[in-house]
């Protein structure tokens, strides 16, 4: 099963960015860009990765990223996720970057931009991966500040294919960033939003209806509402699960108790992702492995997760069809 995993063609549709930065590099860009991290080494920073919750992750992750600087930068730490994601047969990924964390200490939208879509652009030559960007408003911000992102973001707007919405969730609900949600769907962007991580079910439908989503980023918490898991399997929105993350962030207790076989056995459009990978011990492989190990998987859910992600990406319908067909020839082959 583990080679089965390791060979499948993969979407990845929930990774950010800046959560994909590992250790060595973190330290690496510290040192050449003359930062110090409040850490003495490599293994001391690993040790530090013991959350409790979300909000304890994202103080360290917000801290990790103090050490881009430079387009540089941008472009090593995305390159070393692509070659990752190429090792693990990523065929496709759909890439959540935060401009604010880096606008806030100084740094140019365009230094953020740039570094991250060379990195895109030398994958699809390189390796023939294909991606996307998404840009993603920190929810702990103010509407205005979001409002503010996506103006910085307008002459760059043919490299971003939608918005989305992150960081510190509970207390932060959708309905906050209803106009900013409004005004990108103006200017033709697409919408995803994280909802039911840690917040409440209802959070999940303000997605839906105030920010008109077209795939929640987790969602796990939408089994607390009959009603909701009727509209998504009806509706089929898709959800981004990042398994081995809702362990970390102790959003289940262990991978034995997630409910993901059970979202697809009742039929959602559910997909395997790795949120920060970096962060959260492991890749997209890692994560199908443990969920294959953790929850009996078959061969037909991994392959049915894999078909998710094809439907539920944003892609055109040429490259859509054509990771089907891959996707189909290579169980085939197996
Ligand atoms: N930013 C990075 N990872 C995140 C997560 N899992 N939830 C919310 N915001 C995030
Ligand atoms: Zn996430």
């Amino acid at each position: 099963m583990q080679e089965f995993i390791q060979g499948l063609p993969k979407v990845e549709l929930h990774i950010h960015i800046e959560g994909s930065l590992e250790p060595e590099l973190m330290f690496r860009i510290a040192e050449r860009n003359k930062i110090s991290l409040p850490y003495a080494s490599v293994d001391e920073l690993r040790q530090a990765y013991d959350f409790s919750n979300l909000q304890s992750f994202l103080d360290i992750y917000y801290q990790g990223a103090s050490v881009l600087l430079y387009e540089q930068d941008f472009y090593d730490m995305t390159w070393a996720y692509l070659e990752k994601a190429h090792a693990q047969n990523v065929r496709h990924t759909e890439i959540f970057f935060d401009p604010q964390t880096h606008t806030d200490r100084g740094i140019e939208f365009e230094i953020v931009i740039s570094g991250i879509h060379r990195a895109l652009t030398d994958a699809q030559q390189t390796f023939g991966l294909s991606s996307s960007l998404i840009m993603c408003f920190l929810r702990h911000l103010s509407e205005a500040a979001a409002q503010q992102t996506l103006d910085q973001a307008r002459p760059y707007k043919e490299k971003i294919i939608a918005v989305g919405l992150d960081s510190s969730e509970q207390g932060n609900p959708p309905e906050k960033f209803k106009n900013v949600f409004e005004t990108a769907h103006k200017e033709d962007y697409l919408a995803v939003a994280h909802a039911g991580e840690e917040g409440p079910a209802d959070y999940i439908y303000q997605a839906i209806e105030l920010l008109q989503v077209k795939r929640i980023d987790h969602g796990v918490r939408c089994m607390e509402d009959e009603a909701l898991v009727r509209l998504l399997r009806e509706s089929q929105i898709p959800l981004t699960v990042c398994p081995l993350s809702n362990i970390k962030l102790r959003v289940f207790d262990d991978l034995t108790q997630h409910n993901l076989k059970q979202l697809l056995d009742y039929g959602l459009c559910v997909t395997i992702n790795s949120d920060d990978p970096a962060y959260f011990g492991g890749y997209i492989s890692e994560n199908y492995l443990a969920c294959e190990q953790a929850l009996s998987l078959t061969k037909e859910d991994i392959v049915m997760l894999a078909k998710n992600a094809i439907k539920a990406a944003f892609l055109p319908d040429a490259r859509r069809e054509a990771l089907y067909l891959e996707l189909d020839q290579y169980v085939q082959s197996c």
